[in-house]
């Protein structure tokens, strides 16, 4: 790395958060608006970051301890999914102009290694590369297909039903020939997840789980794809059905402000009922990718998998940004616009 192409805009990990969860101390995240660009190697792609992923683990990569990846080195710019447009390239692979996805970083400009890169499908709009097509897609598509299966007629119950995976999450175990019913947390997003075809949606706020589950799921849940755990989880275990699947894809409760661990009071049903329950990082999947892709593009394209993103202007919205995750806050898959701000 010698001479340097031009200058850039980053955040750097600059320490670690004092607490696991909870918004974050001053300090964390060092703004830096005039990074010189690194000249590219061989193998290496500099790519013009347009938009940027805000996802749970973003959170917990903060952290010193590890997660679905290894904690976000310190001093170095903070991880990150993201897509946009090759500006130059010592790949062979990718070309000037090219739309590409990865992790990126949270930066306006990312030289990165070729081999990290994925190409966005032509006529795809790059933030879908990081919502239907990305990391809510593939997480969604995975705990469904490999893990929940849901059979025509079964009854599946999701839990953050209105966010970026919950939201296709459901979608796809309708189209399956499901029964969904939704998890969500205010009327507004309840009418949402109906509207994307779920029979029913809970709002958790207003009403007891495991009662509107008594009245909603009489014949008990066959899938419950849980993106919350903790007390949530709990609540919906005495309804799993015999040979039911629980899919372990999130547990986003942990994150609310002073939460401990909070024990599975009700596991007893998972033995009594025969259920597998599973988690999964979707990550570990990257062979699939093609394989995902190729099943939802053109539902995608057809216009039968809907989303909503909750899209924040410029970098350096993205810290206030990350806690709506947490708060309930955000309306769809979370995502940073890139650019001058
Ligand atoms: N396994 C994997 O590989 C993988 C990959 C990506 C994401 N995930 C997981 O998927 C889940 C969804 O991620 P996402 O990026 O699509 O986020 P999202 O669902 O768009 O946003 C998070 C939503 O969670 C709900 N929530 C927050 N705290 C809650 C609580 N204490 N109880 C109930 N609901 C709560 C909020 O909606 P309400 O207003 O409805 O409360 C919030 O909008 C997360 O758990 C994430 O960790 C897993």
């Amino acid at each position: 790395m010698s001479e340097t192409l031009k200058r850039t805009r980053r955040y750097v990990l600059a320490e670690r958060p004092v607490a696991p969860t909870g918004p974050l101390q001053e300090g964390v995240l060092r703004y830096e608006d005039d990074v010189p660009v690194p000249q590219l190697e061989a193998g290496q792609v500099l790519v013009k970051v347009e938009w940027m992923s805000l996802d749970p683990a973003t959170r917990s990569w903060m952290n010193d301890t590890p997660s679905s990846l290894p904690p976000s080195p310190l001093g170095e710019t903070m991880r990150a999914l993201g897509a946009g447009t090759v500006s130059a390239s010592e790949h062979p692979d990718f070309a000037v102009g090219e739309q590409v996805c990865g992790l990126l970083g949270w930066q306006e400009d990312a030289v990165v290694d070729g081999s990290i890169l994925r190409r966005v499908p032509e006529g795809v709009p790059l933030n879908a590369s990081l919502n239907v097509l990305g990391i809510a897609g593939q997480t969604a598509w995975l705990g469904l297909h490999d893990i929940g299966r849901p059979r025509k007629g079964e009854t599946v119950v999701v839990t953050a039903a209105a966010g970026g995976v919950g939201s296709i999450a459901v979608q796809l175990a309708a189209a399956a020939g499901a029964r969904v019913i939704g998890v969500a947390g205010t009327p507004a997003k309840c009418d949402w997840v109906r509207e994307i075809g779920a029979d029913d949606c809970i709002n958790y706020r207003e009403d007891d789980v495991s009662a509107a589950c008594s009245r909603l799921c009489p014949d008990g849940i066959d899938v419950i794809f849980d993106n919350v755990g903790g007390a949530m989880l709990d609540a919906l275990l005495p309804h799993v059905a015999v040979n039911a699947r629980v899919v372990l894809c999130g547990a986003i409760s942990r994150h609310e402000s002073g939460h401990g661990p909070v024990p599975l009071d009700n596991w007893f049903h998972l033995l009594v009922n025969r259920v597998r329950m599973e988690g999964f990082i979707y990550m570990d999947h990257e062979a699939r990718f093609d394989e995902i892709e190729a099943d939802l593009l053109p539902r995608l394209r057809n216009g039968e998998l809907r989303s909503r993103e909750h899209v924040v202007e410029g970098l350096t919205a993205a810290p206030a940004a990350l806690h709506t995750l947490f708060d309930g806050t955000n309306t769809g898959k979370l995502l940073v616009r890139v650019g001058q701000s």
